[in-house]
């Protein structure tokens, strides 16, 4: 196996919010363009049907992820960016690996067991609204990993259980039909990388506690003021290690504001005034590429071209590879 494959999937059911900005898009584009990297973006479509059943939603919410990866500069041109969709051999992988996993290593999975717990607690049956998506959904992500051999997946830490699923799951093929695939590791991002929300916690669809990224610069403000402080006066010392603003401040500044703000929170800045700052910097990074995404927005054909492009490019390597997984597990010509 050669070189450092790169590889993230996007669950295309909701809108692109800072969070997602600082956590995973804005570090992808910068490894985006290196040439020593294999790297692979896509949108995963398959798993966005998981949890979101509203077909408009899903459709949207591709083009908005795709539209903001392009807007911000993603190299389409090194990295291969596609929809899970569009590439056939992964719900084919998705099926030898479902029948090389046992059941119980999905029983265990968090995802699944936090449903069957919130049933239990509301005295409902066990599997009340559970789909069989939810409960193998590991297996699908497994597949588009190990469709492309990544080796390294960068993901929040609610997903690593996923990746130990996946690893699991390749030795398991691998230890019965010989070395196809490489195990992959998650790559966890550290120091800004969880951004906090408006209300402290972690900035999240499901606690409806985000900013989302394409606000225009007036609309961009005004959330930004919603994020929650204290009530200490102007004049009075603030505690920038206990301020979700100085958190989200620190993602988009380097150590010197960093450092002067610290300052300025210890000098006891108005929070009105910090909020300012903060909407300050946010816009200035975001304003460039503003323009580029409403364009985007308003020719999806030409966001579709582009992952037309990277679907073909990904199936070059997929198709053969999918070849050589049928054959090994005896599914080939009979002659
Ligand atoms: N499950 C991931 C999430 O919710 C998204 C995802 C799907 C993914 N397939 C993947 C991430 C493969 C990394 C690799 O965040």
């Amino acid at each position: 196996m050669s070189k450092k494959t790169v590889l993230t999937g996007i669950t295309t059911s909701g809108t692109p919010h800072l969070g997602n900005y600082v956590g995973a898009i804005r570090p992808a584009i910068r490894t985006s363009s290196d040439p020593s990297v294999a790297s692979y973006y896509f949108l995963a479509d398959y798993h966005a049907l998981v949890k979101c059943r509203d077909p408009e939603r899903v459709h949207r919410s591709t083009l908005e992820i795709a539209a903001t990866w392009m807007a911000l500069g993603l190299d389409t041109e090194t990295a291969t960016f596609y929809r899970q969709s569009d590439i056939p051999e992964i719900p084919e992988l998705t099926w030898l690996l479902t029948c090389m996993t046992a059941k119980g290593l999905m029983n265990r999975s968090h995802a699944y067991k936090a449903a069957v717990q919130d049933n239990e607690q509301a005295g409902e049956d066990a599997d009340l609204g559970i789909n069989m998506g939810l409960f193998s959904y590991p297996i699908l992500m497994s597949a588009d990993i190990l469709m492309f051999n990544a080796t390294h997946v960068p993901v929040g830490s609610d997903q690593l259980q996923h990746l130990e699923m996946a690893r699991d799951i390749a030795a398991r093929f691998n230890h019965h039909y010989g070395d196809h695939f490489a195990l992959p590791e998650a790559v966890i991002d550290s120091g800004n990388a969880v951004l906090p929300g408006l209300d402290g916690r972690k900035m999240s669809k499901s606690y409806n506690n985000t900013i989302p990224l394409w606000l225009e610069s007036k609309k961009l403000r005004k959330h930004i003021m919603k994020i929650k402080t204290n009530s200490l006066e102007p004049g009075e010392p603030k505690d920038p290690d206990d301020s979700a603003l100085f958190t989200i401040y620190s993602a988009f500044v380097d150590q010197n504001e960093r450092d002067e703000m610290r300052q300025a929170f210890a000098d006891g800045i108005a929070w009105g005034q910090a909020k300012q700052q903060v909407f300050e910097r946010i816009d200035q990074e975001l304003a460039p590429s503003r323009e580029r995404y409403q364009d985007l927005m308003a020719n999806p054909e030409e966001v579709e071209a582009v992952l037309i492009k990277g679907g073909l490019r990904a199936r070059e390597s997929a198709s053969v590879f999918m070849q050589q997984l049928r054959a090994a597990v005896g599914i080939r010509p009979l002659k």
